[in-house]
């Protein structure tokens, strides 16, 4: 099968600077108490579920793969470089990584408790993303959950904008219209977060992270 451009030109662009991505963000969100918080309730989420494998799609170096794991779940991570690969797996030796694409997941149907996606959608182009929501659906057990987060934008007219994303081009989306679509795709919300850029960021994006599950 003919790989799309954009998995290709994505994969490159993180292969080159994987280990400048590692280093930038070694520590474990200490400075991001709201992505912690979503991700303990993500956890809660899970576990109250009956846990289940958890997957970190789009896990770069494996950081938040690693802090999953030490909230107790059966955490896992795939992403599309195998250079962040090769990091997650020396960082996290008794973690499994593996390289993949969330276009087309190598794992069962209904065989996960939790998908996580942080960051990691905002590569795909916006035709390709309900591609990628179906792929999340197939793969979570019914009451699985779902958090994703992302760069956003306030504009409901449009589902996404480009912006020149220092690795390669990247989408900021309208939580709402994302919202819609992930309910088009057979998913249920159950929480939404909008974070305001602080002043000191390099660009003014809002961050949204949507927690949805699979009824
Ligand atoms: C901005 S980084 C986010 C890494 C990590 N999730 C975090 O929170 O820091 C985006 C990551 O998504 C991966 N990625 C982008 N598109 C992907 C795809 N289609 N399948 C798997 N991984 C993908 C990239 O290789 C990169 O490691």
């Amino acid at each position: 099968m003919i790989e799309p451009d954009f998995l290709r030109t994505t994969r490159t662009a993180y292969d080159s600077m994987a280990a400048l991505y590692a280093e930038s963000f070694a520590n474990g969100l200490e400075d991001h108490p709201l992505d912690r918080a979503m991700l303990i309730a993500f956890a809660d989420l899970v576990r109250a579920n009956g846990g289940g494998p958890v997957a970190d799609l789009g896990c770069g170096p494996g950081h938040v793969t690693g802090l999953l794991h030490s909230f107790g779940l059966d955490a896992s991570g795939v992403d599309l470089s195998p250079e962040m690969i090769a990091i997650a797996r020396a960082a996290h030796p008794e973690l499994r990584f593996e390289v993949g694409s969330m276009t087309a997941l190598d794992l069962a149907d209904d065989s996960l408790g939790g998908v996580l996606a942080r960051y990691s959608i905002i590569h795909t182009p916006p035709e390709q993303l309900p591609r990628v929501f179906a792929e999340f659906h197939r793969v979570l057990a019914p009451g699985g959950h779902l958090l994703l987060a992302f760069q956003a934008h306030d504009d409901p007219s449009e589902l996404a904008e480009s912006f020149d994303h220092k690795v390669a081009l990247a989408y900021h989306w309208s939580p709402d219209r994302v919202a819609d679509l992930l309910s088009k795709t057979g998913f249920t919300e159950t929480a939404r977060l909008r974070q305001t850029a602080p002043p000191e960021a390099e660009r003014q994006f809002p961050q949204a992270h949507l927690l949805f599950s699979k009824v």
